[in-house]
């Protein structure tokens, strides 16, 4: 059935094993809002988490897992189209063609390619990590998205989507959506609780300043309370001078719907403690039975695969529809059939 709601399209690495806080509150929660109002597409990029060594046993199982959390996370296969990017091959093709319109020079400046060879010393990255963002481009365009929910380190490769398809529209003739990133202002960065001057990150946090979803509830409530707050006790959300309390207060509201303001209020004279306390009881309530619910889809793989299976196939549609017309405008001669 065509749908006319606008679309949404989102991804997210299999490679962690557990999301983490700024996975959930960055994207994958606004995820599970937007697939009442759009036609949603959401999948676990395991394409894009080859780009660095995986280990291939490990890299099938947390694709599972991954599912299995945006399952628990709230998605529902009935008001989205959950699938893992590898079982639509269109991906891959497209991302050819857009490779072959992306500039060299506009791909090297990709901050998080640059990032994360650094990481892995320069010489060590592959030709793959290096075109991610053009793989990321093709994901967006498959599915003519009008928005892409995502947290506000993908902002750039955003951009990146929105310029290759203005550059394709402009040489073969109107074909792609030109989508609109979606970033809530109030999550789009979560911080690291130890160092709240970088972002929450399995490769950058220290374990302890990085809120794995399927740890441990005691583990998780350790963590909120030995958060890294200021000299001062004032509860006040600053992000300049507060880096840390404000942090806090972000996680807070949006996990409890309270208001800033309201909290500001409500902890006005207490100590630092007071707020680390409850907040830490509020993320043990939401961990628990997402906890829970992912060990359910887990033990039942068979359910796991086959709605996948039918994800796969709903994306499908949508995304050979798009490619054949890309082939045709770039002039791909038609195989006879
Ligand atoms: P990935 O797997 O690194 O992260 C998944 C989502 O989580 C968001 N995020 C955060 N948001 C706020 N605060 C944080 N500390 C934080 N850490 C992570 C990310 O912004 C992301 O939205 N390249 C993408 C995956 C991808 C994709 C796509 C996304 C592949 N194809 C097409 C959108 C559309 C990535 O590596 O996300």
């Amino acid at each position: 059935m065509a749908s006319t709601s606008p679309r949404v399209l989102s991804g997210i690495q299999p490679t962690a094993g557990s999301f983490h806080l700024g996975n959930y509150l960055g994207a994958v929660r606004q995820w599970v809002a937007l697939q009442e109002s759009h036609d949603a597409f959401y999948m676990v990029v395991d394409l894009h988490a080859i780009t660095v060594p995986q280990d291939p046993a490990e890299l099938r199982a947390n694709t599972r897992l991954a599912a299995a959390q945006l399952l628990a996370a709230g998605l529902d296969p009935e008001r989205c189209t959950l699938f893992v990017q590898s079982h639509v091959p269109e991906h891959a093709q497209l991302a050819w063609i857009m490779n072959c319109l992306a500039g060299f020079g506009e791909a090297s400046r990709m901050t998080q390619f640059k990032d994360k060879s650094a990481k892995h010393g320069a010489g060590n990255a592959t030709v793959g990590l290096f075109t991610y963002p053009i793989l990321q481009v093709a994901d967006i365009l498959l599915y003519q998205a009008n928005q892409v929910p995502v947290g506000e380190d993908q902002r750039q490769h955003i951009e990146l989507t929105r310029d290759l398809a203005d550059r394709f529209n402009g040489r073969f003739g109107e074909t792609f959506t030109v989508p609109e990133p979606y970033i809530l202002k109030e999550t789009a960065k979560i911080y690291d609780l130890q160092d709240p001057s970088i972002k929450m990150s399995k490769s950058a946090s220290t374990p302890k300043g990085l809120i794995n979803l399927l740890d441990d509830p005691k583990t998780t409530a350790k963590k909120v309370k030995s958060a890294v707050t200021d000299t001062d006790t004032v509860i006040k959300y600053d992000t300049e001078n507060k880096p840390g309390v404000s942090n806090l207060l972000s996680i807070y509201s949006t996990l409890t719907g309270r208001t800033i303001a309201e909290l500001e209020a409500e902890y006005e004279g207490k100590m630092y403690g007071a707020l680390k306390t409850d907040l830490a009881d509020v993320m043990v309530e939401f961990v628990t039975p997402f906890r829970t619910r992912t060990q359910q889809y887990l033990d039942d793989p068979e359910t796991l695969d086959s709605l996948l299976a039918k994800g796969a196939e709903k994306a499908r549609a949508v995304a050979a529809e798009t490619l054949a017309t890309a082939y045709d405008k770039v002039g791909l001669l038609p195989a006879k059939h």
